[in-house]
């Protein structure tokens, strides 16, 4: 049974590491996200952008998918199924769906206007046993046509946002999705540590995870990140995979094109992935 991210991320920060959110796509990824997670004894949390919404019919596909993988694969550690930079309509739908949790992303509406949402959303959320994360400065680089700078968050801002009842905080550290430019200045570790004075037990999240030095991710942890976001990662290392089999012409020997074999070597590269992501974030064996 999918899961509220509340209670895993409490865990999380007081235990000083952090749960993955690893972003899906389709049954391939899904299905390899829940058995890493499922070997390794860590929580998850499963993010579906909107985009990644359309691509796999809709939410209550998505819904259906899932809970049918936890049952057929009995899977036992906590699973959270998350709306990543959800609108606040997206949100509802999500809700209507049966997601487990939701991400509203309010950070491009003036503050004002971010508080009073989040409000209502907190409002709906309790009610239901979800769980709901905010975002304060907007996280840079562009995902499914979400677009940011890499900005840095308003310590202020986060404090205001995160005493509205929310499970969890992402703020703007200087962190952008996708790949990171050769001039990229790291991750704002001032902004950090001043967000999290400010707002205390709230587990942060950090977007963007893919291609975060490991030392970074480690010092992001230990100044109050319980939640970080992997997607572009898995989406290279299966696009390698998958590029791999196909240069080495195994989709025209035997029957290599059946989409069983030729979609496994990404399977496998996405399942290592996450498995060392698991390892860094330090999930693993948390979920026992
Ligand atoms: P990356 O694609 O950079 O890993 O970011 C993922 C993310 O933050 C999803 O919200």
């Amino acid at each position: 049974m999918l899961v509220s991210a509340k209670e895993m991320l409490q865990k999380a920060k007081a235990g000083h590491y952090a749960v993955g959110q690893f972003n899906i796509n389709n049954l391939e990824w899904t299905k390899a996200i829940l058995l890493t997670a499922e070997e390794l004894k860590s929580p998850v949390i499963l993010g579906v952008s909107e985009g990644a919404g359309k691509y796999m019919c809709g939410y209550k596909t998505v819904v259906g998918m899932v809970n049918g993988m936890l049952e057929e694969l009995k899977i036992t550690v906590p699973v959270a199924l998350h709306l990543d930079h959800g609108s606040y309509e997206g949100c509802l739908k999500c809700i209507e769906a049966g997601f487990s949790s939701i991400m509203f992303d309010g950070s491009h509406y003036p503050i004002d206007e971010n508080v009073a949402k989040t409000t209502e959303l907190v409002k709906i959320v309790k009610e239901k046993g979800m769980s709901l994360e905010a975002e304060v400065g907007a996280i840079g680089g562009e995902e499914d046509g979400v677009v940011g700078k890499g900005e840095c968050a308003d310590p202020n801002e986060c404090k205001a946002i995160a005493d509205l009842g929310v499970d969890m905080l992402a703020a703007g550290i200087g962190n952008i999705h996708g790949k990171y430019p050769e001039n990229w200045e790291g991750l704002s570790f001032e902004t950090l540590d001043a967000v999290q004075q400010l707002t205390g037990e709230m587990p942060l999240v950090l977007h963007g995870g893919t291609g975060i030095p490991d030392d970074m991710i480690q010092k992001a942890i230990s100044l109050g990140v319980a939640k970080i976001n992997v997607n572009t990662e898995c989406q290279l290392s299966f696009a390698a995979a998958t590029r791999k089999y196909i240069e080495e012409g195994k989709d025209e020997k035997g029957k290599g094109y059946d989409p069983r074999k030729l979609l496994a070597p990404g399977f496998e590269a996405i399942k290592e992935t996450v498995k060392e992501k698991m390892e860094l974030f330090g999930s693993v064996g948390k979920a026992e």
